[in-house]
């Protein structure tokens, strides 16, 4: 009981001092009163977990996997206080918060801040400003992504309904992959043998592989529905390295937001969803009683790669369904079903016609892909196991990315030279067949330059950028995130880009943070650069960005305080 008084009374001690907090982005708050400080507790904890019949300790937030869910409401200010209670450097990242001129608490290691080292803290402190929808926080340091992860559910305000039929509950489906072995570990060695990463022993949902695998036909998730009802599923795609499809047995899909924007309801069989992305979804329970399986298997564009093939299953059970009932499997597309992943793009509109830039001041070019590096070991059976004893990159603008090792944005900030620069090209420094050719004079030669480059945008310049993937290694989807803003995705197609026959959609494109650019394909993004910081941008299959295929704009600040990135906090880790 005394425990109880005594939260309460720091809860109210909390939120009095929560309200007296500065208000930074005084434009998003005109009606201040209702914003509300949510404050979570973070400790980063070690958890012994048995999967598929093989025990390890894995990292957790709170000793949760999923870690917790983040609740709040539009324009919410949100505050987390992050503990390392473990030996590895961490840093958490909250994908999709724009992160609106609080940069400093964006997250990514070695990008806007230096890990948390064991026994340290630090507080994050964000605002909610114009976003409501499903995102996601994860670990941003190493592979630790692979099991530090959880939820974000941001409701609208107060009184303000969704723009479509209410659902009569909610489910949170976040996928994942897993591994028998630690993951710290196997990223060095992937990236010590110069080849490719092992696939995933399994897939997960909400943590649980479902039956499919070695020894885990109990570990299975379940949502229970009554007939007649509709369920609202929250689905994120946390994996590592995979992208994936996602179906329910019998039952249809109807996408109504991805990445937390509402979209135009769109009705499907299946989806392609990629990591980085987040999709809500509306299924109603109109199936005879019974057990359907929720399935979530590997979309592999790429050629010539090992990856799990065997589905995740979950259920979506009728509670009156007899209790060991057959499941009614699920049908995925074929793995390498590239028509099935356009479809799903194809229906991604925006729900009400949007403010896409029509005037470009920035016009920019990006290739992104893989690239085999020259092996310079003298022990090239250990170290050279790419194809033709090189070793794998992987690149933007054929540039390899190399993080630095301390935070760009305080070398940046605090203008300390020599940790980058900032000539990062807008365009490929060689034009070639991106598809089908390779970057270099000889036709065979794929490597790539080394650097920590950034682009320099002026704060408020309206951009558009072409990403276009290449063929150089193999052609494959990349799921590219750009921290600090969500992008109007205008156009997308097959091939090299050509200017002269592109159609762009600049009524109602989909406004995303994670764009799967479409394989041997590209895509065309838009957005204007009005958040001052350095901002991340990479492929969010985590192996590429291992690899270098990452970049980082900087953009400077504007005028005026409402236009300028504050100071950075005080309590900011130091490499
Ligand atoms: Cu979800 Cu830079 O990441």
């Amino acid at each position: 009981m005394a425990n109880l008084v005594a939260s309460v009374l720091l809860w109210l001690a909390f939120i009095s001092y929560a309200c007296t907090l500065p208000v930074i982005a005084k434009q998003w708050h005109p009606r201040k009163s209702t914003m509300t400080t949510r404050f979570y507790d973070f400790k980063v904890q070690t958890m012994r977990i048995t999967k598929l019949c093989e025990s390890k300790d894995i990292i957790t937030i709170n000793k949760m996997f999923p870690g917790p869910v983040v609740y709040a409401q539009e324009d919410d200010r949100v505050i987390v206080n992050v503990t390392n209670e473990t030996p590895h450097n961490i840093t958490i990242h909250w994908h999709g918060v724009r992160q609106r001129l609080s940069c400093w608490y964006d997250g990514p290691a070695y990008i806007t801040q230096c890990p948390i080292q064991g026994g340290q803290s630090f507080t994050y402190e964000f605002s909610l400003g114009q976003q409501k929808g499903t995102l996601f926080w994860h670990a941003h340091t190493s592979w630790l992504r692979a099991t530090v992860y959880g939820a974000i559910v941001v409701h609208p305000k107060t009184g303000v309904p969704y723009p479509f039929k209410y659902p009569n509950e909610e489910h949170i489906v976040i996928l994942g992959e897993h591994w028998v072995r630690d993951v710290v570990p196997m990223e060095k060695e992937v990236l010590a043998s110069g080849g490719g990463p092992p696939p995933a022993d399994a897939f997960l949902i909400n943590g649980h592989p479902g039956p499919n695998y070695n020894c885990s036909t109990n570990d299975v998730y379940k949502i229970h529905v009554i007939h007649g009802k509709t369920y609202l599923l929250r689905i994120i795609n946390a994996a590592l390295n995979m992208e994936h499809f996602f179906a329910i047995a019998n039952h249809k899909l109807t996408i109504v937001e991805a990445d937390a924007e509402y979209t135009k309801p769109f009705t499907v069989d299946r989806l392609m969803i990629a990591p980085g992305q987040t999709m809500n979804v509306l299924v109603t329970a109109d199936q005879s009683n019974g057990r359907y399986s929720m399935a979530m298997g590997a979309y592999m564009s790429a050629r010539n790669i090992t990856f799990q093939s065997i589905p995740a299953i979950a259920y979506f059970q009728y509670t009156n369904a007899a209790v060991n009932s057959f499941t009614k499997s699920a049908k995925l597309p074929s793995f390498k079903d590239d028509l099935a992943v356009k479809t799903v793009m194809d229906g991604l509109r925006s729900l009400n016609p949007v403010a896409v830039p029509l005037e470009i001041d920035k016009n920019l070019f990006f290739t992104i892909g893989l690239n085999v590096q020259k092996c310079k070991s003298h022990q090239p059976s250990k170290n050279c196991k790419a194809t033709h004893g090189g070793v794998l990159a992987a690149s933007m603008n054929n540039i390899s990315f190399v993080m630095p090792n301390i935070s760009l944005l305080h070398a940046y900030y605090n203008k300390i030279n020599g940790y980058f620069s900032e000539d990062f090209p807008g365009v490929p420094l060689n034009s070639y067949d991106y598809v089908n050719g390779a970057p270099n004079n000889i036709p065979n030669d794929t490597q790539s330059l080394i650097g920590t480059r950034a682009k320099v945008l002026d704060y408020g310049s309206r951009v558009q950028l072409i990403l276009q993937d290449t063929g150089t290694v193999s052609t494959e989807n990349h799921p590219i995130h750009l921290h600090g803003y969500s992008f109007y995705v205008v156009g997308y197609g097959s091939g090299n880009y050509n200017p002269q026959t592109v159609k762009l959609n600049l009524v109602d494109p989909p406004y995303m943070n994670t764009v799967g650019v479409p394989v041997g394909g590209w895509a065309a993004i838009r957005f204007v650069a009005d958040n001052p910081g350095v901002w991340f941008m990479h492929c969010h299959l985590e192996i590429h960005t291992s690899w270098g295929l990452s970049m980082a704009f900087i953009v400077k600040n504007g005028k005026g305080e409402m236009e300028t990135l504050p100071h950075p906090p005080n309590d900011a880790p130091k490499c």
